[in-house]
Order: C-alpha cells, then sequence, then structure tokens
C-alpha cells in the first residue's frame, strides 16, 4: 500500500491530503480564502497566491501530524501543476519539490482536471474505465470520454463561459456574494422555474458544446428590468443551465460508443439539482449514475493526492522531473 501527499493551490483552497492506494483518505485539510476575497467579488490572484504561501508549509505539517505520520511515510508528493493562477500553482509545486526531494521520493505533477476527472475513483471502487464525464467548475466545462488513467478523450468545451462561471456571475448579479454556485443553488429553491423567459444557447445544435455568455446576460437584463423577483430569476437561470447542460450531454452519449456509467465532477456537481437531473438522464440511458460527494467535487487535495495513487499504480510510472515547470494553460 502506498501514502501520497497531494497538495493543491491552483485557485482560491490551500489544500493538503493523505491518501492512500486503498482509497482511504488519512488526513485532510483545506483553507478557502473565500473572505480574503469576497470584497471584490472574485480571486485575485495575487491575494491568493500570497495566502497560499502563508498557509500551505504549516498546513502539510499538521495533515501529517493528524495522520501520525512523518515525511518518511509519503511514497510520492503529488501536487497540481496546473492550469490555475500562476502564483498559487508555483506555491504549491515548488513546496512539493522540496517535499520529494528532502524525502527522497518522486515528484507527481498532477493536472488539476485529472484530479478531478480521477477523483469519483476515489470515492466508488466500483466505478472502471472507460466513463463518460461531464467535468464542470469555475474554469472548465467539458465532456470527456476518461479512458484510462492518462488517456481523456474530449468530445465537447465551451466557446465561452464554464458553468460555474455562469453560477457566479449570476450571483454578482443578484448581489448574492461570491463564491456564487451554492448561494444561487439555496435561493433557486424558493422561486419558479418558469417564471422569467431565458434562453438556452446552443440548445439542440450538431456539436454538443455549451455557451453560457448569453444566458448571463440575459440574467443581468431580466434583472435590470426590475420584472422579477431574486428567487425568480435565480430558479429560471439554474433551469436554463439545466436544460442545457442535459441536451448538450444527451447530444454527446448519442455520438459515441456505449459506456456503462455517467460521472460528473467539478464544483458544480455538487449542486442538488444537477445531480438528480444527471441521474435521470442515466438512468433513461441505462447508465449507472456515479457523482463524488460534494466535499470532493468543489476543489480539494485529496483528488490530487488520488491522482498521485492512479499514477504511482501504473506499471510504466515515472517520477515528475524536479524542473517540471508550473502551466497556466493545460488542457487534458
Ligand atoms: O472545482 P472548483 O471548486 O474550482 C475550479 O476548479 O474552478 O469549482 C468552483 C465552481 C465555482 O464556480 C462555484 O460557484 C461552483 O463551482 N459551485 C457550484 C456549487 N458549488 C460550487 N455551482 C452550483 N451549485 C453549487 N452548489
Ligand atoms: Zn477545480
Amino acid at each position: 500500500m502506498g501514502v501520497v501527499l497531494g497538495i493543491e493551490s491552483s485557485c482560491d483552497e490551500t489544500a493538503a491530503a493523505l491518501v492512500t492506494s486503498s482509497r482511504e483518505v488519512l488526513s485532510q485539510r483545506i483553507a478557502s480564502q473565500d473572505e480574503a476575497h469576497a470584497p471584490y467579488g472574485g480571486v485575485v490572484p495575487e491575494i491568493a497566491a500570497r495566502a497560499h504561501a502563508e498557509r500551505l508549509a504549516p498546513m502539510i505539517a499538521e495533515v501529517l501530524e493528524d495522520a501520525g505520520l512523518t515525511l518518511d511515510d509519503c511514497d510520492a508528493i503529488a501536487a497540481t501543476a496546473g492550469p490555475g493562477l500562476i502564483g498559487g500553482v508555483m506555491v504549491g509545486l515548488v513546496s512539493a519539490k522540496a517535499l520529494a526531494m528532502a524525502g527522497d521520493v518522486p515528484l507527481i505533477a498532477i493536472n488539476h482536471l485529472e484530479g478531478h476527472a480521477l477523483s469519483p475513483r476515489l470515492a466508488d471502487p466500483e466505478l472502471a474505465f472507460p466513463y463518460a464525464l461531464l467535468l464542470v467548475s469555475g474554469g472548465h466545462c467539458q465532456i470527456l470520454l476518461v479512458e484510462e488513467v492518462g488517456r481523456y478523450h474530449r468530445l465537447a468545451t465551451t466557446i465561452d463561459d464554464a458553468l460555474g462561471e455562469a453560477f457566479d456571475k449570476t450571483a454578482k448579479i443578484l448581489r448574492l456574494g461570491f463564491p456564487g454556485g451554492p448561494a444561487v443553488e439555496r435561493l433557486a429553491r424558493e422561486g419558479d422555474a418558469a417564471a422569467v423567459p431565458l434562453p438556452r444557447p446552443l440548445f439542440g445544435s450538431a456539436e454538443p458544446h455549451f455557451s453560457f455568455a448569453g444566458l448571463k446576460s440575459a440574467v443581468l437584463r431580466a434583472h435590470e428590468s426590475g420584472q422579477y423577483d431574486a428567487v425568480d430569476i435565480a430558479a429560471s437561470f439554474q433551469q436554463a443551465a439545466l436544460d442545457c447542460v442535459l441536451d448538450r450531454l444527451s447530444r454527446a452519449l448519442d455520438a459515441m460508443e456505449p459506456v456503462p456509467a455517467l460521472v460528473v465532477a467539478g464544483g458544480v456537481a455538487a449542486n442538488a439539482s444537477i445531480r438528480v437531473a444527471l441521474e435521470g438522464l442515466a438512468t433513461s440511458r441505462g447508465m449507472r449514475f456515479v457523482a463524488p460527494p460534494p466535499k470532493l467535487c468543489t476543489d480539494n487535495a485529496a483528488m490530487i493526492a488520488w491522482a498521485g495513487c492512479e499514477r504511482l499504480a501504473l506499471p510504466d510510472f515515472a517520477a515528475d522531473p524536479l524542473d517540471f515547470v508550473a502551466r497556466p494553460r493545460w488542457p487534458l
């Protein structure tokens, strides 16, 4: 059994976790920077990088202590090496390099999206390759065929905003604070999803891509018209977004070889309405539906440590070099 220390610092959560190859999360901690960024209505890269630099080293000591382990017990150090806000990514990656060097163990540079893509397998030992994956976060909105560790085939992406971004922008318009996704979801529960006529961009189009910019603009117009309550705007927005997701995903599934499981991951996968709707879609197609627990959907280090475990178990595993360069952009 291997133990991997995982580090995540690509956006506004500083996180560290210890995970075993037998799927045990020995310890994990997450420090959110929400309060630091809230006055600006979004993540400020410089503030994020400084906060990671202050918080990460003590946090790594804490997760080791929580698990009763030392660096010598770790078989590898895995850190997000991109994509993300480069200052923060560098803080995590440089820390991982120092620990790998000090402990004389492999460094594993993880693509943050790969962390999300493999996270459902940490929660569900039954989930085998291949699977269809909807990856929906603040920065990404993709449909992928996950063939095996390291082999991801992208079937669709967004031509403008990511789904989480659309939730965050809607929250900003409705002055719900930051981060917006959970706040929009809470408000939507009290509203009428049919009250506000909103567009469903790209609905029915042949390629399974996403677009949410027009929906966000329509939310802004509806709000500025003064005709609608915020609860109804939130509910109608969430419904429109959901309709788009189901339509685009159906289109992508129609175009690919059948696979046994439909999987969702990324921060927006924490949304209960989306989970219910996707489960319905999977059932109607005779597919199994897998969604990690909400805490594993939003950014965390357990998924990075787990992606490290998956890489470490490959027969042709090779450590990443200590001069591995942090990548602000890094498509899967
Ligand atoms: O994966 P994640 O934590 O960070 C990125 O890699 O981007 O995703 C964060 C995104 C944010 O846009 C946030 O508003 C959204 O996920 N989100 C949600 C919910 N929880 C988080 N969106 C809708 N409903 C939620 N419950
Ligand atoms: Zn993420």
